[in-house]
């Protein structure tokens, strides 16, 4: 990887935005302002109650919401608010300290984790106007500590809630999908069981040129289901759908869903891992945090065999399986220019 510019610094100096950012393509796509173009929402305190004429509403709207849209927006997940509160407090006042201290956490040469920026590969490539701290989060025998801010001295015990809260929220939407999907739920969450679980924090400065930059170019995750939280109330998230990107208007306190790669893959297709893309603001800074859970480093990624065999159109395998490890050198390739197509 090639070294790439803190944003937070271009954006309070007075040099104006280097041509890397600029996309004169960007305003000329489509974008829609239907308010019909809503991702779906769902209640997941109701997702496991059948009701008594045997049909059961909340899951067979989580089953659509996968199968059309790959993205959702869950309420009643049973988090604490004071857990995210303080995950969000504490995300803010690191990004807000001097460029000295958050440097003592800085990616690491060739690695993606800690405080810097997303990686390119060539002088041509263009950047996101965007920094972040990424962390690998579970199992806690992947940490390293050493990347892991100590200061504001809360960081670390909030991003240790955060993130087994957010696990057990993964795992409860998992089981309601696997038995949408006719399997067994245990199938599916075996192979998360002691999942890889990363978190991805994101700074995105105000721009005087917003709307010709773009805070994470579009791509699909490599994830297994991804868990997005909006920290202020600055929007940014965009998703493509019918050929037009559709705003996502987050609802205070809900988490954004979205399917990855790898339950595209597990679902044999049946579920999508959709396209998006984050813009920024041009008045205002913008912070999210995607919480990343894949299966363990043992899993295979395939379609789910039980799948195959329940499904009778779903016979013949869409994707190939192969081992977590490949999937992962394979899918730092595949993400270059956007979905993957690849498989
Ligand atoms: C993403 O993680 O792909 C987008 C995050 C955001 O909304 O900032
Ligand atoms: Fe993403």
């Amino acid at each position: 990887s090639l070294p790439v510019p803190n944003v937070q610094q271009l954006a309070s100096s007075s040099e104006g935005v280097p041509v890397r950012y600029i996309r004169p393509e960007l305003e000329l796509e489509r974008v829609s302002n239907d308010e019909y173009d809503r991702i779906p929402l769902i209640d997941m305190s109701k997702l496991n109650d059948v009701r008594d004429d045997g049909d059961d509403d909340e899951a067979a709207k989580l089953h659509s919401a996968c199968k059309d849209w790959g993205f959702f927006q869950v309420i009643n997940h049973g988090v604490a608010e004071e857990v995210i509160l303080k995950m969000k407090a504490d995300i803010q006042e690191f990004f807000g300290r001097p460029l000295e201290e958050k440097m003592e956490y800085a990616q690491l040469p060739n690695g993606i984790e800690g405080y810097g920026q997303a990686f390119v590969v060539s002088e041509e490539q263009k950047l996101d106007w965007g920094d972040m701290l990424y962390i690998n989060a579970q199992p806690i025998n992947r940490r390293n500590m050493r990347l892991w801010p100590s200061s504001p001295s809360s960081i670390r015990a909030s991003l240790d809630q955060y993130s087994i809260e957010l696990e057990k929220v993964a795992r409860s939407l998992m089981t309601s999908m696997a038995k949408n999907l006719g399997v067994e739920p245990e199938k599916l969450l075996d192979l998360f069981k002691e999942g890889v679980q990363t978190v991805r924090m994101n700074y995105y400065p105000p721009c005087e040129q917003a709307s010709k930059v773009i805070g994470i170019a579009p791509h699909s995750d490599g994830s297994g289901l991804t868990l997005l939280n909006q920290v202020n109330e600055v929007q940014g998230l965009q998703i493509k759908k019918d050929g037009k990107w559709v705003p996502v208007d987050p609802i205070p306190g809900a988490f954004i869903v979205n399917v990855g790669d790898i339950i595209e893959i597990m679902s044999n297709g049946v579920y999508k891992s959709i396209e998006h893309r984050a813009l920024v603001n041009h008045k205002k800074e913008r912070l999210s945090i995607a919480a990343f859970h894949d299966p363990n480093v043992d899993a295979m990624i395939g379609p789910l065999p039980n799948l195959l065999i329940k499904d009778p159109k779903k016979q013949a395998p869409n994707y190939k399986s192969i081992s977590h490890q490949d999937f992962k050198k394979l899918g730092r390739k595949m993400k270059l220019d956007g979905k993957n197509k690849g498989l």
